[in-house]
């Protein structure tokens, strides 16, 4: 795959010159510093690294940078669209109490952020189904399920 001169992130086009081979999480995390994003098992099974890719949730794992180039990528460091307040489903996580140890709620906040897109008033059919493959080893699942269910109101 060819080298990459750009990415579009949160609204801005940020250069960068990288091998499209690269992996996306590696890019994001080790070049350009956003690291809400995190490493789990590397094998997309876990949601960790989990980013918005045209509004839909990506593991950036098992995402080559250059598959990204042309399209528009969002990570948790671009939700929040002012300076002194959080993206309303990263104000109801905190609300919510919807974390513990916290290494899976960047993606589990974007993984609801899709959702919530998509169905502002998810069924629990469709909650379950957006978030089935964002694990969280401390298993605060039902404080999740209620700080999306408050996002949603
Ligand atoms: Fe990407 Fe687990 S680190 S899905």
């Amino acid at each position: 795959m060819a080298t990459i001169s750009r990415l579009h992130i949160n609204g801005r086009d940020v250069p960068l010159q990288a091998d499209g081979e690269r992996q996306l999480l590696a890019i994001l995390r080790d070049e350009l510093g956003l690291t809400g994003c995190k490493a789990g098992c590397g094998e997309g099974q876990c949601g960790a690294c989990t980013v918005l890719v045209d509004g839909k949730p990506v593991r950036s794992c098992i995402t080559d940078v250059g598959s990204v180039a042309e399209r528009k990528i969002r990570t948790i460091e671009g939700l929040a669209e002012k300076e002194d307040a959080l993206h309303p489903v990263q104000q109801a996580f905190l609300d919510a109490d919807a974390l513990q140890c916290g290494y899976c709620t960047c993606g589990m906040i974007l993984s609801a952020v899709a959702l919530l897109e998509k169905h502002p008033k998810p069924t629990e059919a469709q909650f379950l189904e957006a978030m089935d493959g964002n694990i969280c080893r401390c298993g605060v699942y039902n404080r999740i399920r209620d700080a999306v269910k408050r996002a949603s109101e």
